[in-house]
């Protein structure tokens, strides 16, 4: 395959979750690069449909799509609004999600919150799968990408919500490899280390960065075209041999909050 050939993604659809900022913005804009059409999803509609207005103005094809990923219902919405706009779906990015930041005292955290962690992150995750296949299956390509964290592997205070709901992805990422892989589905997921994001400057101090970077090898904390990169990477044709792996993408690094 020539090189351009590796990267290139016209003729196929990519759902993004919580693409209306972050990484998950930086994603829509490097699949659709690569030539996806994208469903831009996010709970914040207008962040989704900005982004959707950007690629559109570049000349690409999107839609800006309202999902509050902990909604079955609008899981089910944004699959059947991308096949009826976009033709089909291809390619599925799980990114939206979150918890953690050292707010998860055991002490205090109710049950309810422990669990909703598992619905944003787990949950979702895994419908929208269930969801997407059959179309991935259908249209003879398939990639899922599963957005992580370096917290499934770091072992930090006041975390364990977040960081056990982001393991259990990894580990869902290597299974459902093995279910999908006789719909030729490939499942991977990439796990960020600390990525300069609203949600990262909301619990970022100079302090706490200085620290993160005395044990970072590649002297800066993460940029979202970092992690847009490898979500690239998974949903190529470069990687059509690689399913079930967790890539972590962290300067080399540990980056913890405490
Ligand atoms: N930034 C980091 O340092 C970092 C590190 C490791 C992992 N991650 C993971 O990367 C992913 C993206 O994080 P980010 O830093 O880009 O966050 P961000 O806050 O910059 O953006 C998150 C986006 O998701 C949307 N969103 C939030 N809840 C949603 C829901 N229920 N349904 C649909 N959309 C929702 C928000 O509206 C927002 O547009 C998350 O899964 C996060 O756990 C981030």
């Amino acid at each position: 395959m020539k090189i351009n050939e590796l990267f290139n993604l016209t003729g196929k659809v990519a759902i993004v979750t919580g693409g209306g900022n972050g990484i998950g913005k930086a994603s829509c804009l490097m699949l659709a690069n690569a030539g996806a059409a994208v469903a831009v999803s996010d709970l914040k509609h207008e962040d989704a449909l900005k982004v959707a207005e950007e690629i559109n103005a570049a000349g690409g094809k999107a839609i800006g799509v309202a999902c509050n990923v902990t909604e079955d219902s609008d899981l089910v919405k944004l699959v059947e609004q991308t096949v009826q706009q976009l033709g089909g779906v291809h390619i599925l990015v799980n990114n939206a999600g979150g918890g953690g930041g050292g707010r998860e005292n055991p002490f205090k955290i109710s049950v309810d919150d422990f669990a909703w962690r598992f619905k944003l992150n787990v949950y979702s995750a895994w419908r929208l799968s269930q969801l997407c296949v059959p179309y991935m299956d259908k249209g003879g390509y398939g990639s899922i990408i599963n957005i992580t964290s370096m917290s499934s592997i770091n072992r930090s205070p006041n975390m364990s919500a977040y960081a056990a709901s982001k393991a259990a992805m990894n580990h869902m990422t290597a299974n459902l490899a093995m279910d999908f892989g006789g719909a030729k589905v490939r499942v991977n997921a990439v796990g960020p280390g600390a990525t300069k994001t609203a949600a990262l400057a909301s619990v970022l101090t100079p302090e706490i960065e200085s620290k993160m970077l005395t044990n970072t090898p590649i002297k800066r904390l993460g940029e979202v075209d970092d992690i847009a990169g490898a979500v690239l990477y998974f949903a190529a044709p470069v990687s059509e041999w690689v399913s079930g792996q967790v890539i972590f993408v962290n300067g080399g690094g540990v980056q913890t909050l405490d």
